[in-house]
């Protein structure tokens, strides 16, 4: 099939996506985020997340029919991500896409998140085509990780990921100890803006060379939360007042160093000059403005798709499937169930 046309349906977290693709074209990209539920409890809520799929899936699905003017029947494939990601949420997004399959009768591929997210690349019209092998760092709420992608239906490695937190994760965190609201990341961008990053030096977590020998390209940021609460109570117990601006950049300086330096380090040590960057913590400007920088210093080029293709959709699933179509690949069986932690 030449240019298959294919539904994507992304689930994994709190973004209930579809998205529609003919081959490497994008018709359309459809969000509803549950993101306002969850704001009051400063994370995600699993059980909160699952049931708003549940009712944000059927309109979306509408919305993205009548955006691309395709109908159900047109359809070539339909795609769902089965992992990795939160298993009730995973779930409805699952059994929604067998369901649609099996009346439609048309084929189903069950996909990987983290691939997805590199796929939403090829999607960005303004980009030349990608070029194996690439590194690619993936930041989000979710995930942190660092994949050398030599094909992306058949070759991908995980170099590494992160051993606690996500480094999103760990900007509401932290934005929560400044008492910022959720989602922490955009709110720790905008107050660091007036802030010193060199102010304060927060731990660069898994950076020493004892941890280099094992971790070279995995992330820690449990310990630079537990080190800027412990920095804001010494603060707090010394009457003083806590600068919010300074403690935001310095915290996001320690988070975007530690990313491009292990992200540029795994371009260096596989001798490969290009970087692709994707998930919604890339919106971070401090984080974009460093990895360009520096990589072009490194002689590395680097890639980021477009914001909306960044964060969890449905179309960097649906693009995906897409590929594997094309690449001659069988559809899934009935039998996959959702993976939580399913690997690249
Ligand atoms: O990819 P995404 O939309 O959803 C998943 O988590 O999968 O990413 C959301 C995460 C949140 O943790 C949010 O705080 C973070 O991305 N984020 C940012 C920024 N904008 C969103 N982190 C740092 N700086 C930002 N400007
Ligand atoms: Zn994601």
């Amino acid at each position: 099939m030449t240019e298959p046309l294919v539904l994507g349906i992304e689930t994994s977290c709190d973004e209930t996506g579809i998205g529609i693709v003919r081959g490497r074209t994008l018709l359309s990209n459809t969000i509803a985020s549950s993101m306002d539920e969850h704001a009051r409890y400063g994370g995600v809520v699993p059980e909160v997340a699952a049931r708003a799929h549940l009712e944000a899936l059927e309109p979306a699905i509408e919305a993205a029919l009548a955006e691309s003017g395709v109908t159900l029947t047109d359809l070539d494939a339909v795609a769902v991500t089965s992992g990795p990601g939160l298993a009730g949420a995973l779930m409805v997004g699952i059994g929604a896409a067998k369901a649609l399959a099996v009346s439609l009768g048309k084929p189903l591929y069950a996909v990987n998140h983290l691939v997805g997210h590199i796929a939403a690349d090829i999607l960005d019209p303004d980009a030349p085509p990608l070029e194996y092998p690439t590194v690619a760092l993936l930041v989000s709420g979710g995930h942190t990780s660092l994949l050398l992608v030599r094909d992306l239906t058949t070759d991908i490695e995980l170099l590494g990921e992160t051993m606690d937190d996500a480094a999103g994760e760990a900007f509401d965190k932290v934005a929560r100890l400044l008492g910022l609201p959720y989602p922490g990341g955009p709110e720790i961008d905008r107050a660091a803006a007036s802030g010193d990053p060199a102010a304060i030096r927060f731990p660069r977590g898994l950076s020493r060379a004892s941890d280099l020998a094992q971790h070279r390209y995995d992330f820690s940021f449990s310990g630079l939360k537990t080190a800027v609460a412990r920095w804001i109570e010494q603060r707090r117990a010394a009457g003083e007042e806590v600068p919010v601006a300074d403690v935001a950049a310095a915290f996001r300086e320690a988070v975007v160093d530690v990313l491009v330096t292990k992200a540029l380090a795994a371009c260096k040590d596989h001798g490969v000059p290009r970087l692709l960057l994707g998930g919604g913590v890339i919106a971070n400007r401090r984080l974009r403005d460093i990895a360009l920088e520096r990589a072009e210093a490194a002689g590395v080029t680097v890639r980021i798709p477009p914001l909306s293709l960044c964060t969890d959709n449905g179309a960097m699933i649906a693009a995906l499937a897409s590929e594997l179509v094309m690449s001659g690949r069988a559809p899934s069986t009935l039998e996959f169930g959702a993976d939580s932690t399913l690997p690249v």
